[in-house]
């Protein structure tokens, strides 16, 4: 049977790993971010059928079309990736309002509107999986962007406790630091992260694709992060505020 994921944030980084891993893996595409040209090129580099669906996700016409694909029965989709993110740079006090809205709502909200679109065919179809790109960074104290990621983390634990029973797995991935764009977008300059601490985007989405066929909730990815994640809550509060990238976020 043909197996069909659509990616979101698919144009870049972790996302375009995620679209070429799942197509190594058999399955067609949907790929959805702003820039389709960078999606169309992706699709005509990918082995399988996919469909290129340029959308915003913080418009709400945006949201709705990528909502309106994975409630389609006619053309279903078997694995949802909730990837589309970024960060906004400055410190909470400083930073822009409307920044932050957009960020919020890219991390927590389109998951959520888009896991309650997929859900009903996948119960209904007794199969399927959701696989929310949180970060290590939502099990910190250290600014706005980790309390957005920290809600899509407790959305998919219970979304999976949930809905386990009827097929359908909930994982959220938690990475370390990835080599992506990200920072780049951020104005951020990739030597305030040591080199050890870099995780490989490859090793990132196969620890994510494992966890979610494995049927785990969450999932942190690397083995160095696995190791340091249990000292997280040892930390005190003020200590993590401190840190991450050169004191941007949280500060
Ligand atoms: N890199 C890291 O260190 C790291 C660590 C932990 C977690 N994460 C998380 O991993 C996920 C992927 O990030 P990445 O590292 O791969 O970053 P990236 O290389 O900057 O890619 C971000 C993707 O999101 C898309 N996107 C951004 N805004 C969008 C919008 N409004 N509507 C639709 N798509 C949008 C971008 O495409 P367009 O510009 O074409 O729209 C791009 O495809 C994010 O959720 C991020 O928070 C990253």
């Amino acid at each position: 049977m043909q197996m069909r994921a659509l990616v979101t944030g698919a144009s870049a980084g972790l996302g375009a790993e995620f679209a070429r891993q799942l197509a190594a893996d058999g399955f067609s595409l949907v790929l959805v971010a702003r820039d389709a040209d960078r999606l169309r090129a992706l699709a005509d580099e990918l082995p399988v059928e996919t469909e290129v669906l340029p959308a915003d996700l913080t418009s709400d016409a945006g949201l709705e079309l990528a909502a309106a694909r994975l409630g389609d029965a006619s053309r279903p989709v078997d694995v949802l990736v909730n990837n589309a993110g970024f960060a906004v740079a400055e410190p909470f006090h400083a930073s822009v309002i409307e920044d932050e809205r957009r960020m919020h709502e890219l991390l927590s909200w389109v998951p959520l509107r888009l896991a309650h679109a997929a859900l009903p065919g996948m119960r209904a179809r007794g199969r399927g999986g959701i696989l929310n790109v949180a970060s290590l960074a939502g099990r910190l104290p250290s600014g706005s962007y980790a309390a957005a990621k920290s809600q899509v983390i407790t959305l998919s634990r219970a979304l999976n406790a949930r809905y386990h029973r009827d097929g359908v797995t909930v994982t959220a991935l938690l990475p370390g630091f990835v080599p992506t764009e990200f920072h780049d977008r951020m104005g951020v300059s990739p030597d305030v992260v040591p080199r050890a601490g870099w995780s490989d985007a490859s090793t990132v989405v196969r620890d994510g694709l494992h966890a979610l066929r494995r049927r785990r909730g969450v999932v942190v990815s690397d083995w160095r992060y696995r190791l340091a994640a249990p000292l997280i809550p040892l930390v005190p509060d003020r200590v993590i505020a401190g840190v991450g990238l050169g004191g941007r976020i949280g500060r």
